[in-house]
């Protein structure tokens, strides 16, 4: 499958996807969304791809937003249409059964931030700047802004954000914890491999157990989401990489995980 709008590449268990429309900043028209939605769909299926990694082409944005020109034609229809399948594209992300890295590398605005946000963590460049501009637009965030902002930094905070549309650089990004790291700009995409490749060699069935327990734990109270854990906990165990894990701990020596979900039938 080849791609007009983004770049889907794959090295040591690393993907990565780079929003490729440089000259309209990677801003997401229709068919860049329906392009990402076919390379995470691929990538669901791949057992060799253990990480994920996000970025933009160029060096000036990650994603600018949604593609006003399009935005500009739309009535409550398209709109309609447009988020829900915005909605759909970055559920799909955030339930990726694999680490979502996202490496933000200049302006994430409007739904740049919104699928930064759905990522299950950020590292930026210092330039990088942050921002839900929609409001400037006559708009609202429409890819999950209102939502995942709030629930991440709490609603005053998220509020100012969406009511002023003001742009953040990186560095308050990383006091609001939107951000897990900011580093300077030539170094972002080594600093985030050595991240991805850390997290690449654990085992594929714990990293899921644990993105699962994580992610719907967020959604319901201390006591369940609690108990969705026991499950998760009891669950890996049924992986060889359990077995493998613990066994190299004992053993001194590295473990090799294969990121089976059963144990192989006999030969
Ligand atoms: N859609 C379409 N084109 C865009 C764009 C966008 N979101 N952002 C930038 N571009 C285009 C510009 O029109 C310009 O194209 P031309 O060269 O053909 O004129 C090119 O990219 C370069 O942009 P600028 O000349 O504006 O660059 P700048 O350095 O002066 O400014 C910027 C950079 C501050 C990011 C500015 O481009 C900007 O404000 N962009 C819009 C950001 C925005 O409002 N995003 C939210 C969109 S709405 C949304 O995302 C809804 C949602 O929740 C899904």
């Amino acid at each position: 499958m080849s791609y007009e709008n983004i770049r889907l590449e794959q090295e040591a268990g690393i993907a990565t996807i780079t929003f490729d429309r440089p000259k309209a900043l990677n801003a997401l028209n229709r068919a860049l969304l329906g392009e990402l939605a076919q390379a995470l769909g691929k990538l669901a299926e791949d057992e060799s791809v253990r990480v994920l990694v996000l970025t933009g082409a160029g060096e000036k944005a990650f994603v600018a937003g949604a593609d006003i020109g399009e935005l500009a034609t739309f009535g409550p229809l398209e709109a309609k249409w447009f988020s829900r399948m915005g909605h759909e594209v970055i559920g799909r992300l955030q339930e990726l059964p694999i680490p979502v890295i996202a490496a933000v590398n200049g302006y994430a605005l409007g739904g740049g931030t919104e699928i930064a946000l759905a990522c299950d963590f950020i590292y930026a460049a210092d330039s990088a700047r942050f921002g839900l501009p929609e409001i400037t637009l006559g708009l609202i965030p429409g890819f999950g802004g209102t939502q995942r902002l709030p629930r991440l930094i709490g609603p005053a905070a998220a509020k100012e954000l969406i009511f002023t549309g003001r742009m953040i650089a990186a560095e308050e990004a990383l006091r609001l914890g939107i951000v897990n790291r900011v580093v300077p700009a030539a170094e972002l995409m080594a600093e985030v491999r050595k991240t991805a490749l850390e997290a690449a060699a654990k085992g594929r069935v714990a990293l899921r157990a644990a993105k699962e327990a994580v992610n719907h734990g967020l959604g319901v109270d201390l006591a369940t989401g609690c108990r969705l854990e026991v499950d998760a906990f009891s669950l890996v165990f049924a992986s060889p990489d359990a077995r493998e894990g613990t066994r190299a701990f004992l053993e001194k020596r590295k473990p090799v995980f294969r990121g089976r979900f059963k144990e192989d039938p006999p030969a």
